[in-house]
């Protein structure tokens, strides 16, 4: 494998900064997007890290005013949103630097989001017509896992509490200007979120990958994602301290955040209304459901299915091999083998189904499902999934 503990810059698809310690560039990064003022957005769970007191202390000392806002969920909620545009409209702040996993980045797009769209969260949805922006706050995202990816886009799924249902907001007019990928950021997570957060890094490449659209470009983004990941998720889980596998398996969640530009599929429509509903683990439920989803898509993955086993470095590059080799690192990383392990009821089972019906993954799935195979599918993934 390469050699990630050098730093690099690259800008695409915009300016990344990588490589351990770079997040003490931070302040001049700041600085040099127009930020005088900016709010550190993050989720409850980061809020007392050393690492984000001593960051703060970091941009005040580089003259930069900066507060926290700290009043995310695992699962970002609306209101949670709505407060952080407060926070950031009563602080007079010129930008928001969105730190975190997937919780604390997409919380810290969604004040970003909102503020510059005077508009409720549920009309941001990306599905709907572009509402009308004003001026979107500079957006620094800096990840703290290696797992949801979108560092690089301003997409964050939100749940609408009135409905129960997760939505994806967006605006095409919002980008981060600058994302900072240090895996040094990621040395201490636990062994049980290194690998809840990797799968769910590896699902978001093998489901971008497996969209049936031609798209060259994701096309290239998710199989180098899977052979990063493939070679290092397993290190990373065991030797936590190992800086190489680490920033290996950022720069693949990055890729992989890229690739699904092109689209998501059933592991994510499922889970994004699992998590709505039970609060779950994006991450955990997404490698829970990922066998069963697999076994689904088969007839329609085609040769893809060789090329993501050739990607992830299994030997036998068949449909087989691939479901084979997924399973064993499942297995390894001690991943539940059925949503009911994680509080799922059957009684909910409908209910989730439909849900996951209308979620804009399921529209890019490459094999099409209607209703009941859809509770079918969520029904065999209750228990002994594998
Ligand atoms: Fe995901």
């Amino acid at each position: 494998m390469e050699n990630f503990s050098e730093p690099a810059d690259w800008t695409f698809p915009i300016p990344i900064h990588y490589g351990p310690g770079r997040i003490a560039d931070l302040p001049e990064i700041a600085k040099r997007n127009g930020m005088t003022k900016p709010l550190i957005v993050t989720d409850r769970g980061s809020e007392n890290l050393p690492f984000v007191g001593e960051l703060l202390d970091r941009l005040n000392a580089a003259g930069l005013h900066t507060s926290l806002f700290a009043g995310f969920s695992p699962n970002p909620l609306d209101h949670e949103a709505e407060a952080g545009k407060i926070a950031f409209v009563s602080g007079q702040h010129d930008g928001v630097i969105a730190l975190g996993g997937g919780s604390g980045m997409d919380g810290g797009k969604a004040v970003a989001l909102l503020a510059g769209c005077d508009v409720p969260v549920a009309e941001i949805d990306y599905q709907l017509p572009v509402p009308k922006a004003e001026h979107f706050p500079p957006l620094i995202c800096v990840p703290t896992t290696a797992g949801t990816g979108a560092e690089t886009e301003s997409t964050a799924m939100i749940t609408d509490t009135d409905r129960g249902i997760k939505i994806c907001i967006a605006h095409p007019d919002l980008h981060p200007c600058a994302t900072i990928l240090d895996p040094g950021l990621t040395i201490g997570l636990p062994a049980s979120l290194t690998a809840w957060t990797g799968v769910d890094a590896m699902v978001h490449a093998i489901e971008a990958y497996s969209v049936p659209d031609f798209h060259p470009l994701c096309d290239g983004a998710a199989l180098e994602a899977l052979r990063l990941i493939g070679g290092a998720l397993k290190t990373a889980h065991a030797e936590p301290e190992n800086i190489n596998a680490r920033g290996a398996m950022l720069v693949g969640s990055c890729l992989a955040g890229i690739s699904f530009i092109k689209g998501l599929g059933l592991v994510h429509s499922i889970s994004h209304m699992v998590g709505a509903v039970y609060n779950t683990h994006h991450g955990l439920t997404n490698a829970v459901m990922l066998p069963p989803v697999l076994r689904y898509n088969e007839p329609s993955l085609g040769k893809k299915a060789g090329e993501m086993a050739h990607a992830l470095g299994y030997a036998d590059e068949s449909f087989a091999g691939l479901y084979a080799g997924i399973v064993e690192t499942l297995d390894s990383l001690s991943i539940p083998t059925g949503l009911a392990d994680l509080g799922v009821e059957e009684s909910e089972v409908a209910s989730l189904a439909e849900k996951a019906m209308g979620d804009s993954a399921t529209d890019t799935n490459p094999r099409p499902i209607s209703l009941p195979e859809m509770k079918d599918l969520i029904r065999s993934g209750l228990r002994d999934n594998r």
